[in-house]
């Protein structure tokens, strides 16, 4: 074992205690669970409570991601906003499919969010743009504010004996039914 792995081996991958995530004991609707998690995560007063990791698809297939802010959550999707032509705003132009990956680690939580990254009006990504600390009073034409729909959802609870809880949520006829994932042993 190198010196390395050692050192890795050596720090936990989750604090004690973890909450309890019960599979029997879940809303029909995954924003609401989505929105109680983040809403602990901020009462918590977890740093960057709302960065997640935010992946698309090159044109070349390569998956590519970064770290971003979800901005808002409403009828729309989970907001974000960037530039335009980014390499993401791009990537966005040719494939809107996206996913959004929070984790919170004071509580060993994280939920990979699923869906299509539509394109908001002018107003919203204007006022956006204004909202922002560097904004110098000049428009920016190149700011962009998305709302991601989500499709998929995939929550997972760690346990203090790693046999973490997953929960996935998939859209149907307008609704959502979720059922648990199964987690390897080990
Ligand atoms: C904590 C954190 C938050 C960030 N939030 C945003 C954001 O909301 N919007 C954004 O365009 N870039 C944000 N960035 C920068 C992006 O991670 C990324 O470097 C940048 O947008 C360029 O990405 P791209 O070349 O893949 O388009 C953030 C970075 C960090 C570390």
């Amino acid at each position: 074992m190198s010196d390395l792995e050692a050192v890795l081996r050596s720090l936990p991958a989750f604090p004690e205690p973890l909450p309890v995530l019960s599979a029997d004991d879940l809303p029909e609707d995954p924003h609401a669970l989505f929105r109680s998690w983040l809403d602990e995560a901020i009462a918590s007063g977890a740093r960057q409570p709302h960065a997640m990791t935010f992946a698309t698809v090159r044109a070349d297939g390569v998956p590519v991601a970064r770290t971003l802010i979800v901005k808002d959550i409403d009828d729309d999707g989970y907001h974000f906003s960037t530039h335009r032509t980014s390499r993401k705003g791009m990537e966005l132009a040719e494939r809107a499919r996206a996913t959004m990956l929070f984790f919170w680690r004071e509580s060993g939580r994280q939920v990979r969010i699923t869906g299509t990254a539509a394109a908001l009006d002018d107003a919203a990504s204007q006022r956006d743009w204004r909202e922002r600390p560097s904004y110098t009073g000049e428009p920016n034409p190149d700011w962009q504010r998305y709302a991601l729909a989500a499709e998929e959802f995939e929550f997972m609870q760690a346990r203090e004996d790693r046999r973490h809880t997953r929960i996935e949520y998939l859209r149907s006829d307008g609704g959502w039914t979720h059922a648990p994932v199964a987690t390897p042993a080990g």
